[in-house]
């Protein structure tokens, strides 16, 4: 009998995981869409064909993965029955929305994955699940294991590049899952990515990259006059050495952070966390020109090559950034707000990361920071420990 697998999600990530786990022999597909009439759109284009893959190999051929998720809907009953897996493949700002619909459904022995998690991702689960999570197994990857854009909604998305190896961490639940789902997602993705075991969940939380993108859209725009724009800068090759010394420090208050917890709990391990100087310089050491620094390195990604701010053309030739990007509504309350929320609790100063927190939270419409800490009128927004009643590192360890 195949093993049965809810993804949730609609968008790139959710296409690639629902094509290869119903390629495959062994697992069959439920995918949970939530957002507006994509679950009809998408079952309505399935009659016309399979859902294509089209992924491109390192030796530069393509190849053409074709499969048919069994179901492809809204509700939350039909997506999770029988399932042992469920695994999050969107955005982080639709999480809640997914974890109280799979609420009433989550049994014993499940495993739930997050694919990535983003930061917070064990906070909004426990939170949301409450005891039914203990006696599941909890798993967040750093990343998405691929570089993905849908080429045509329901039919076909094109796999750019799969990762070498993804970190993730687990949580083990009182019951044991039917199937170990660590060797059950390598058996979907194949060789690559390497599926790492992380040591921890916090080590998960400081490990992802997404606070790149805040960091250099303040870099870019903090001093923006509000004008139009004739062209859309490019995100990585245009950057100034002030944005990727915010990356710096930034990243450096990051790293600061997992060093605090560890020397505070020298059982807590955090050695996956890395500075992202020397984790982009390693990464990309083939499609980097000049490794010398994080900027010559940033710059100089043929791999980044092309890459544009995300931007809205307000008349023809005419365009402003568009704060409201994935960029900022994911990657700062999801994101830098989470790792500020775990430096706040190890008394880590951020004052880079505030300012960036700061000037974003303007753009985004919200207060969540008031001066350098977590107590603005909508931090409950974010994915902050404090948000979850977490305040000491004892109660961050307690979840592990
Ligand atoms: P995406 O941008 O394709 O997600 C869009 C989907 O999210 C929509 O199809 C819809 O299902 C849902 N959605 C959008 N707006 C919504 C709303 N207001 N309410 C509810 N649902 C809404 O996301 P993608 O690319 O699949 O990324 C998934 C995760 O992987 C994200 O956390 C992203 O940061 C991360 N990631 C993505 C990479 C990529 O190459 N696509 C690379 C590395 C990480």
């Amino acid at each position: 009998e195949k093993i049965k697998i809810c993804i949730c999600g609609g968008g790139n990530g959710a296409h690639v995981m629902a094509g290869l786990a119903a390629a495959h022999a062994r697992t069959e597909v439920q995918v949970l869409t939530l957002y507006q009439d994509e679950a009809v759109v998408w079952t309505e284009k399935m009659k016309q064909g399979d859902l294509i893959i089209a992924r491109n190999n390192p030796d530069r051929t393509v190849e053409e993965i074709k499969a048919k998720p069994a179901v492809i809907t809204k509700d939350a009953g039909q997506a999770t029955q029988n399932a042992d897996v469920i695994i999050f493949c969107v955005p982080a700002f639709a999480h809640k929305q997914y974890f109280e619909a799979i609420a009433p459904y989550v049994k014993e022995n499940m495993s739930i994955i997050g694919l990535p998690g983003q930061p917070g991702f064990e906070f909004q689960c426990l939170d949301i699940l409450k005891d039914k999570a203990r006696s599941c197994t909890i798993l967040d990857y750093e990343s998405l294991p691929w570089a993905c854009r849908l080429a045509e909604f329901g039919r076909k998305v094109d796999l750019l590049a799969t990762k070498d190896s993804l970190i993730g961490s687990l949580i083990s639940g009182k019951s044991q899952p039917k199937h170990d789902p660590v060797e059950l997602l390598q058996l979907i993705f194949g060789e690559h990515p390497i599926l790492i075991k992380g040591n921890n969940y916090l080590e998960t939380v400081l490990m992802v990259k997404g606070f790149a993108h805040p960091a250099l859209m303040y870099g870019h725009w903090m001093n923006w006059d509000g004008k139009p724009v004739e062209e859309k800068p490019l995100f990585y090759q245009g950057l100034t050495e002030f944005a990727a010394s915010v990356l710096w420090d930034v990243s450096q208050e990051i790293v600061n952070t997992a060093k605090a917890i560890s020397k505070a709990r020298p059982e807590v391990t955090m050695e996956n966390v890395e500075h992202f100087e020397s984790w982009i310089i390693r990464n990309y050491r083939h499609t980097i020109q000049d490794p010398t620094n994080l900027y010559t390195a940033m710059k100089t990604n043929t791999a980044y090559g092309g890459l544009v701010h995300p931007m809205q053309e307000i008349s023809p030739g005419k365009y402003i950034p568009d704060f409201h990007h994935r960029y900022l509504e994911e990657d700062v309350p999801y994101g830098l707000a989470v790792t500020k929320g775990v430096a706040q609790i190890v008394g880590v100063a951020t004052p880079c990361t505030d300012k960036v927190i700061t000037w974003a939270q303007g753009h985004l419409g919200k207060e969540f920071l008031v001066g350098s800490e977590l107590k603005g009128k909508e931090f409950k927004d974010t994915r902050a420990p404090q948000a979850f009643g977490l305040n000491t590192l004892d109660d961050l360890l307690s979840l592990m």
